[in-house]
């Protein structure tokens, strides 16, 4: 079985802490350190901006894999690229083009993502696939952490992975939320190559991270 990539979300990490825990979940084994950023307006909670994006960069190499959940999202693309950021996420429904905003992260240097809703269908990417580097499947619905994944997410993936062979591009194919151990295995076998963890990976605190991203990727 393939061994999935680990993008713990710093959501769930000790926000007065935020250096120290990435440096954490680097050195326990993530492969890419997942940012959720929150307005308020495109879901109901709001996080962290491209000043702490940039506060952060110095505490890891690893991909900073950015999830914009802000309406609009254009005008804060420069300050994200800005700010180190490698892969940019973005929701069509952020709109209000999603094509040309993709095409704008391709422009600043960066891995451009689209990331479809649970209500989203697989179909949105018809005209975008060869636009990003990253799909990124909503197992809940955004704005929290710590949601119970929603299973019909699976049949989602299934179907972004034949387009995504189809595409012949090496595209990545990354799953968000409600994922631990026992999920983790039914995305990866829907075909994900990327896993967003949260809850599962910063649960029991900075001495269970090893074993905590060590049971997603299937080795637990
Ligand atoms: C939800 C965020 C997720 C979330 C994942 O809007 O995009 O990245 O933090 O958290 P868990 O893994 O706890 O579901
Ligand atoms: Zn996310």
């Amino acid at each position: 079985m393939t061994v999935p990539l680990i993008s713990p979300s710093i959501l769930s990490a000790d926000f007065a802490r935020l250096g120290e825990e990435v440096r954490a979940v680097d050195a326990a084994g993530a492969d890419w350190i997942h940012v959720d950023v929150m307005d308020g307006h495109y879901v109901p909670n709001l996080t962290i901006g491209p000043m702490v994006v940039k506060a952060l960069r110095p505490h890891s190499d690893k991909p900073f894999d950015v999830h914009l959940m802000i309406s609009p999202v254009d005008p804060y693309l420069q300050a994200f690229a800005d700010a180190g950021a490698d892969h940019i996420i973005v929701h069509p429904e952020a709109g209000p083009h999603v094509h040309r905003t993709l095409q704008e992260i391709r422009r600043l240097g960066k891995k451009p993502g689209v990331s479809l809703n649970p209500g989203t269908p697989a179909k949105m990417l018809d005209y975008l696939i060869d636009e990003v580097d990253v799909v990124l499947i909503m197992s809940v619905n955004p704005g929290f952490g710590g949601q119970k994944f929603i299973s019909s997410q699976l049949r989602k993936i299934e179907a972004v992975r034949k387009m995504i062979e189809k595409s012949g591009r090496k595209i990545w194919l990354e799953v968000d939320g409600g994922v631990d151990p026992q999920t983790a295995p039914l995305c990866v076998d829907a075909g994900a190559d990327v896993l967003v963890a949260g809850s599962a990976t910063f649960r029991g605190g900075p001495d269970c991270y090893a074993a905590n991203i060590a049971a997603l990727k299937g080795a637990g």
